[in-house]
């Protein structure tokens, strides 16, 4: 019944899984009948700390109780002490607060056209940023849409992974690379080790701005707060969203430099609740070390697909780091494993025909990791 009203009343614009979800717990979810799944999709690397989590449902009752929103007109305490650590983490300087992802990069468009004075953009084949069309171009006040002009980025796109791509792109245009340091919704591409750097170095030696997308990367998910840190660089511009909240909506640009009043703005960004729960987030990440978790747990399962790998013709590599894992197919299978997966109470997905995702919440230890791979061993199997 509820499935059939989805379909009548939600927008189809995604093909969802035969599962309906009633609540969850720790790495689990369970449908409206009892039936237990392991969550190793973990709501799209939104669920950092897990389901039903007390200490970040407590932060967040106790903030809903006090006051939800207050607009950004006046001063709240949890997103001022939300913006200090994100810049004690990053080390940069300023945070702006949205909802999403693709606004965070909106937000790092803004920043670098005015830092550098410059329009054009530099992207990779494969990248993932986002979905907006340009709602500032519908806007009608010229003093919202001047200083960003022109608005529709002009992009060009180099080949991921091949520093040597992007030098002939750069032109005296040229605001911004923007980079994911894994791509996520291309199926987990982890680039070598230097590639960030190459572009750190582009960057420095023309006058860019490097902005590093951090939305399905960060939060301590590959096993640093911020994936770049594996590369020891420090970008210009870092936008960051999904985990941040543990599922709550909230997106952050964090930059060396800032954006002046009247620049940018969003109602709800940086609402107290939002941001209340991203504080608990950090908070239970750190106090629990949930990156080296991450990266342990990670390191271990994808050790166990190699294993598996030996004898399953199905598997052809294994690559991510921490838990941002793809397992990569022979055959454009990855649909349907997931779907066979589903049935026998595992959640993962398929990015791309021939990719398993796996990103489950930063808790998952050697138990459940053990207990994916045997039903992912069982599925391959059959
Ligand atoms: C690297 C990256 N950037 C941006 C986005 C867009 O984020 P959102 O869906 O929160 O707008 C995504 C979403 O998958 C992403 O993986």
């Amino acid at each position: 019944m509820l499935k059939q009203l989805d379909h009548k009343f939600i927008m189809s614009t995604y093909k969802r899984y035969d599962l309906l979800i009633e609540r969850g717990e720790g790495c689990y979810v369970f449908d409206q009948s009892g039936k237990k799944y392991l969550d190793f999709v973990g709501g799209i690397a939104t669920c950092s700390v897990g389901h039903g989590n007390t200490f970040v449902t407590e932060a967040i009752s106790a903030q809903a109780g006090k006051m939800i929103s207050v607009s950004n007109l006046y001063y709240s305490e949890p997103p001022i002490r939300l913006a200090a650590e994100l810049v004690r983490l990053s080390g940069l300087n300023k945070v702006f607060f949205c909802h999403s992802g693709t606004e965070a990069n909106e937000t790092a468009v803004k920043v670098a056209k005015k830092v550098t004075g410059k329009s054009e953009f530099i992207a990779f084949t494969q990248a993932f940023h986002g979905r907006t069309t340009g709602s500032l171009a519908l806007t009608w006040n010229e003093r919202y849409k001047t200083p960003f002009a022109p608005l529709t980025p002009k992009v060009h796109f180099a080949r991921y992974n091949e520093a040597s791509s992007i030098r002939p792109l750069i032109s005296d245009k040229t605001a911004a690379i923007i980079v994911e340091p894994i791509q996520g919704e291309a199926g987990i591409i982890v680039p070598d080790k230097g590639f960030l750097k190459e572009v750190r170095k582009l960057c420095d030696t023309y006058g860019l701005c490097m902005i590093v997308d951090e939305v399905q990367t960060g939060v301590g998910r590959t096993g640093r707060f911020f994936a770049y840190e594996h590369e020891g660089v420090t970008p210009d511009i870092v936008t960051i969203a999904k985990g941040l909240a543990n599922g709550v909506p909230i997106g952050a640009c964090i930059s060396r430099h800032s954006l002046d009043v009247g620049e940018h703005g969003s109602t709800l960004g940086g609402n107290s609740l939002s941001a209340a729960a991203a504080l608990a987030t950090i908070d239970y990440i750190e106090r629990h070390q949930l990156m080296e978790n991450a990266e342990h747990t990670g390191r271990y399962i994808m050790e166990k697909v190699r294993n598996l790998s030996k004898d399953s013709p199905l598997i052809d590599a294994v690559r991510g780091k921490g838990l941002m894992i793809g397992i990569v197919l022979k055959r454009p299978l990855a649909l349907r494993i997931s779907e066979d997966c589903l049935k026998m109470g595992l959640l993962c997905n398929a990015p791309t025909a021939d990719v398993i995702r796996l990103l489950p919440p930063l808790i998952a230890r050697r138990e459940e990791a053990d207990e994916c791979m045997d039903i992912l061993s069982e599925v391959l199997s059959a």
